[in-house]
């Protein structure tokens, strides 16, 4: 198992395939994805799980985290998790937060993060925003 920084082009190929199965790979850009860092898993040398790291007034916030759907519920985004919280202690920031899918909650709380405000809909998907002060 091996986390590095890989190329956009390659975290858009997983969050196609996990996060927009049906749709154009455009759908899963964002629009500062050339501001981000993206970090990926590898086992075997295939890249199974992807994320991509933005900082901002020294907040941390990850995007666009996703594995490859027959790697799931293995362990491997709670490795990659860990790094991204590492990541964020060493370039000392002052909190993590995202947009939480509501089926990241519970992923998302073991590492201390909590909810803040309401959910809401985006693109028929409930999201909620979590942070944790570090
Ligand atoms: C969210 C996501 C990235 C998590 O990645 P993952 O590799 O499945 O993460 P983990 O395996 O570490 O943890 C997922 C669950 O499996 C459980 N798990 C971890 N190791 C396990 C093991 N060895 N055996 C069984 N279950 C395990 C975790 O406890 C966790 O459970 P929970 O969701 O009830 O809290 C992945 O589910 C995904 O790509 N989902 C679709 C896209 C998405 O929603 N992204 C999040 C956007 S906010």
């Amino acid at each position: 198992m091996q986390i590095r920084e890989i190329h956009i082009d390659e975290a858009l190929m997983i969050r196609k395939e996990v996060m927009y199965p049906n749709k154009a790979v455009k759908f899963a850009k964002i629009e500062n994805d050339d501001e981000g860092k993206h970090y990926g898993l590898f086992n075997n040398n295939q890249l199974i799980s992807v994320v991509s790291i933005f900082i901002k007034n020294n907040e941390l916030q990850f995007r666009k985290f996703a594995t490859l759907k027959p790697y799931q519920n293995k362990g491997l985004g709670t490795k990659l998790l860990e790094f991204v919280f590492q990541f964020a202690i060493e370039h000392h920031c002052t909190a993590i937060w995202c947009n939480a899918r509501k089926n990241a909650i519970g992923l998302y709380k073991r590492f201390g993060m909590l909810e803040i405000g309401e959910p809401y809909l985006q693109n028929d998907i409930e999201y909620i925003q979590m942070k944790k002060e570090l």
